[in-house]
């Protein structure tokens, strides 16, 4: 096993940087915790210095409290902590993920050059260009109908059974790009939940749904039921003999696949340096492909390479990633903001939230250092959000006005796809805009009493509800602007989240590549069972667990 936190510097001296550096931005941020963002913009030309832009992408940072110094002390922190060195070793396949002694490597996946990489002595790349090429083969195939149901008829719909970093990515993309879909239809099914597989299916012909299960470990519970559901849906319509031609599989794991019955030439595989989350890049992105064809998908990973290009090369004073994980560790670190929101300017980003939710909190929800001890500060955010315009008029209230201070994220495309609703395009920008600029300027007891007079009011009503139309403004933002939401353009933004949370878990200490907190629920999730269908309540159970679980086996009952 490659020792990675040895390999970068020696620990002691790289503790006692990491901690200097930290106390610096402690104290800037005290110096200014008093200035409010909007009197930031006084300093000349702040837009610049705190914005950066790569290509048509721009990230602008300005509306935070960062200054210039807090700024370089952020990068002298990345730097401290060996940001750079541990970057360079996941790219060259180094085992960073040190609790499951794994490299790390979706970048992989994106890489269409001809270098070879080695991961423990063996070039990957061969068996990443076979599979891409089979996966285009077979989302063609069935794109054209010459791969079709078992009585020959050409698929009009396609079910993706999976959960997590199987599902999460290609419901995303899928959604983010449906302006580009020309292929069958494309449906989800994750819970466990039966209602959820019931209701995808329920309009569905099984003659013309091809069912694709994706799961990394063909073990996952909820997608191993859902699998056994949809078989039986199959072969109760067309009989047993048709399941072969209505099923396909994406895992780590072939032979679980080929136990469960599914033709390895319908079978696609992919590798453990492969995250779950880190996932839509590899051949669980079938759907995607399936939906907008290989050349599309191809324009996606391209996008995803251009940004781990620029994150390799590009030093990290211009490097966006490092620039959106400045901003992040100075909201959690040294502002001490518990949350960040997400607020994606584009309804085929509905789903964003959701996917950074994983992608962010299960790499960077940790408690523990890469060597088993606590980690010294607040390591991930919690992540959440929802498109604007919508959030408005939902949570914003809160944003503005409640007791905590929460950080904006807005993503803007300057052009919809629906040209003939340009207006509509030019109304969302402007609310975008908006309120990042009413998050920024607030406004003032003097200028909400004011506002009340020149309508009329009385100066005594003025008095009495001009409080309540206060906004403290100086509440931070950042926002992503780009041309189109396109499949390069969405790769783009996944590879630069997934590297904001790469560097911010390096500065942590943290490995941002397992996800050992969701094993005790698996766990005890399987105790549970015979607990739910014959009462059998496993030693150890809480009262309350107990009480509520023979509530709802006796409502069961009736
Ligand atoms: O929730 C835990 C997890 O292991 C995720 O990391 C993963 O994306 C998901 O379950 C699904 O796992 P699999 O692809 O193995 O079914």
């Amino acid at each position: 096993m490659t020792d990675v936190t040895t390999e970068i510097a020696d620990p002691q001296a790289r503790a006692e940087a990491v901690s200097a550096a930290w106390e610096r931005l402690a104290a800037l941020r005290a110096a200014t915790s008093d200035t409010p963002i909007a009197r930031l913009f006084d300093a000349p030309n702040r837009f610049e210095h705190f914005s950066l832009s790569l290509g048509d992408l721009l990230l602008d940072a300005s509306k935070t409290s960062l200054t210039e110094e807090a700024l370089a002390g952020l990068y002298a922190l990345m730097r401290a902590a060996g940001v750079e060195a541990r970057r360079d070793a996941m790219f060259a396949g180094a085992h960073i993920n040190i609790t499951e002694d794994r490299a790390v490597l979706h970048t992989a996946l994106r890489d269409t050059t001809a270098a070879p990489l080695l991961v423990d002595g063996q070039d990957v790349k061969p068996e990443i260009r076979e599979t891409l090429g089979r996966l285009a083969a077979f989302a063609e195939g069935v794109r054209k109908g010459t791969i079709a149901g078992a009585r020959g008829q050409a698929f009009t719909d396609v079910v993706n059974i999976g959960i997590g970093g199987s599902d999460l990515g290609p419901v995303m993309a899928t959604l983010a790009l449906a302006p580009y879909h020309d292929g069958p239809r494309l449906h989800f099914v994750s819970n466990v939940d039966g209602a959820h597989i019931h209701d995808v299916l329920k309009p569905l012909n099984p003659a013309t749904t091809l069912i694709i299960i994706a799961s990394k470990t063909f073990t996952t519970i909820e997608t191993m039921t859902n699998a056994r559901t949809a078989r039986a849906w199959i072969a109760d319509a067309q009989g047993e003999a048709a399941v072969g031609a209505h099923f396909a599989a994406v895992s780590t794991a072939l032979d679980k696949v080929a136990a469960f019955g599914i033709d390895t030439a319908r079978a696609f595989g992919f590798w453990d340096w492969v995250g779950g989350r880190y996932s839509v890049w590899s051949a669980v992105g079938l759907p995607l492909m399936v939906a907008i064809g290989p050349a599309l998908f191809a324009d996606f990973l391209a996008g995803g390479a251009a940004i781990d290009e620029h994150f390799r090369n590009a030093p990290l004073e211009e490097n966006l990633p490092a620039l959106l994980a400045a901003v992040g560790l100075w909201h959690r670190n040294v502002c001490g903001y518990p949350t960040r929101a997400v607020i994606p300017y584009d309804q085929r980003l509905a789903r964003l939230p959701a996917y950074l939710q994983q992608l962010d909190m299960e790499s960077n929800g940790k408690s523990v250092t890469l060597d088993g001890t606590p980690v010294a500060r607040p390591t991930g955010p919690v992540v959440w959000g929802e498109p604007g315009t919508n959030s408005q008029h939902a949570f914003f209230q809160l944003i503005h006005q409640g007791t905590d201070i929460i950080p904006v994220e807005f993503l803007i495309a300057a052009q919809g796809h629906e040209p003939k609703l340009r207006h509509q395009h030019d109304l969302l920008i402007a609310n975008c805009l908006a309120q990042s600029e009413a998050l920024l300027r607030g406004r003032s007891l003097e200028a909400a009493t004011a506002q009340l007079r020149a309508k009329g009011m009385g100066e005594a009503e003025a008095q009495r509800i001009a409080p309540h139309r206060v906004f403290s403004g100086s509440r931070p933002s950042l926002t992503l602007a780009y041309t189109l939401l396109d499949p390069f353009t969405l790769g783009r933004l996944i590879a630069l989240y997934e590297h904001r949370v790469f560097i911010e878990a390096a500065v942590w200490g943290i490995d941002a590549f397992d996800q050992w907190g969701v094993e005790l629920g698996k766990e005890l999730a399987t105790d549970f069972l015979p607990a739910v269908t014959e009462g059998a309540v496993p030693p150890g159970t809480s009262g309350s667990t107990r009480g509520t679980l023979s509530h709802l086996r006796n409502l069961a009952a009736d």
